[in-house]
């Protein structure tokens, strides 16, 4: 079935789950606008300080949505809705967009639409002409989860494994730091990785031929820090090899559970979004695989796969075709499943 996408609505999209400030607006059917803005300082720290996070937030929320208004040429009368991550992501820092887009909502008389954020990640693949059609496997990939989902509908999910323990792009992330790379060390690590020998090492594919679409990445990780500290003598050159070896380990699993539950699904559309879906590897991997295989592959731009307010205005503008909307007791909620029904 063609996902449409509505060409009646103007929604304002506002993004501030973790630590990018964003804001977008969709109009016509149209992305006018997205700007982004990151918090790059968390990378001293090794990982995001909850309460500079939302200091951050509250000092860029203005100007970045001012800016969106501003590229799209529009002013906030021109606006039809807002529609405002209200979950998962961390505390703080979701209240600074949420309150905000409250503001708006109740100065301006404008309909509030809360979004989920691994929601407004699945549907980013509609912000790219080549969309896929329902129902579809969508994996999501990025900092703070990794699922397998089976997309009905808009608002219509079954959850068919994610991961029991790190993210993907935790691990990403986490090995990123033993081998000095900074934060996020995604990537760093991609990079990397291009001039490295991904057979010079053999970590484990956890999970990988068990039944369940459940994954595992934290064996992963501590196999690289064992790894690591049996050769502390490890040459310099040698870093891309180990950076190699472990993202092969790591897309190996995501492509190969995901093929499967398309294969046993009968699905022939396989969406996959969230940050760790920029990887070049991941993306080539699955560009192959799928077509060898007939099925098709669809992933956003590398910008409308980290997080964004695109993807938070293009639910938006789904949502408030099927009239779901909110009322200003809407709350933010730091974890909150998927796979439920609107
Ligand atoms: O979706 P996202 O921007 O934020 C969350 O919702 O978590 O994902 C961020 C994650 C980080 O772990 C980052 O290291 C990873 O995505 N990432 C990548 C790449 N670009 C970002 N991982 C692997 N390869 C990349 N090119
Ligand atoms: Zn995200």
């Amino acid at each position: 079935m063609k996902l449409e996408v509505p060409v009646n609505h103007c929604v304002l999209g506002i993004e501030s789950s973790c630590d990018e400030t964003s804001a977008a607006i969709i109009a016509n059917g149209k992305l006018e606008s997205v700007v982004v803005s990151s918090q790059f300082f968390h990378n001293s720290f090794g990982g995001v300080v909850p309460e500079l996070a939302s200091r951050a937030h509250l000092r860029a929320i203005v100007p970045i949505v001012d800016e969106a208004l501003r590229q799209a040429g529009r002013s906030l009368s021109s606006i039809e809705a807002i529609a405002v991550t209200n979950t998962p992501g961390l505390m703080g820092s979701l209240l600074v967009g949420l309150n905000y887009a409250k503001g708006l909502s109740s100065a301006l008389g404008l309909p509030l639409i809360g979004i989920h954020h691994i929601e407004a990640h699945i549907f980013s693949a509609l912000l790219e002409e080549n969309r896929p059609e329902l129902p579809f496997i969508a994996l999501v990939v990025s900092g703070g989860h990794t699922l397998l989902v089976l997309v009905k509908d808009v608002g219509d999910y079954e959850l068919l494994g994610e991961t029991l323990d790190d993210a993907a792009g935790e691990a990403f992330d986490k090995v990123g730091k033993m081998l000095g790379l900074g934060y996020p060390a995604g990537p760093a690590i991609d990079k990397l990785a291009a001039s490295g020998n991904a057979s010079f090492v053999q970590f484990p594919r956890a999970m990988m031929s068990e039944e369940h679409y459940d994954f595992s990445f934290s064996g992963i990780k501590t196999s690289v820090l064992y790894w690591l500290k049996k050769h502390p003598e490890l040459p310099h050159d040698d870093i891309p090899h180990i950076a190699a070896s472990f993202q092969r380990a790591v897309v190996d699993v995501l492509v190969s559970k995901t093929l499967r539950a398309a294969t046993e699904k009968g699905m022939t559309d396989i969406v996959v979004v969230g940050g760790v879906s920029a990887n070049s590897e991941l993306r080539e991997r699955f560009k192959s695989d799928a077509k060898s295989r007939k099925l098709r592959f669809f992933t956003p731009r590398p910008l409308y796969s980290t997080d964004n307010a695109a993807m938070i205005a293009m639910l938006g503008a789904l949502k408030l075709d099927r009239d779901v909307t909110h009322d200003l007791g809407l709350r933010a909620e730091p974890r909150h499943p998927i796979a439920y029904r609107t």
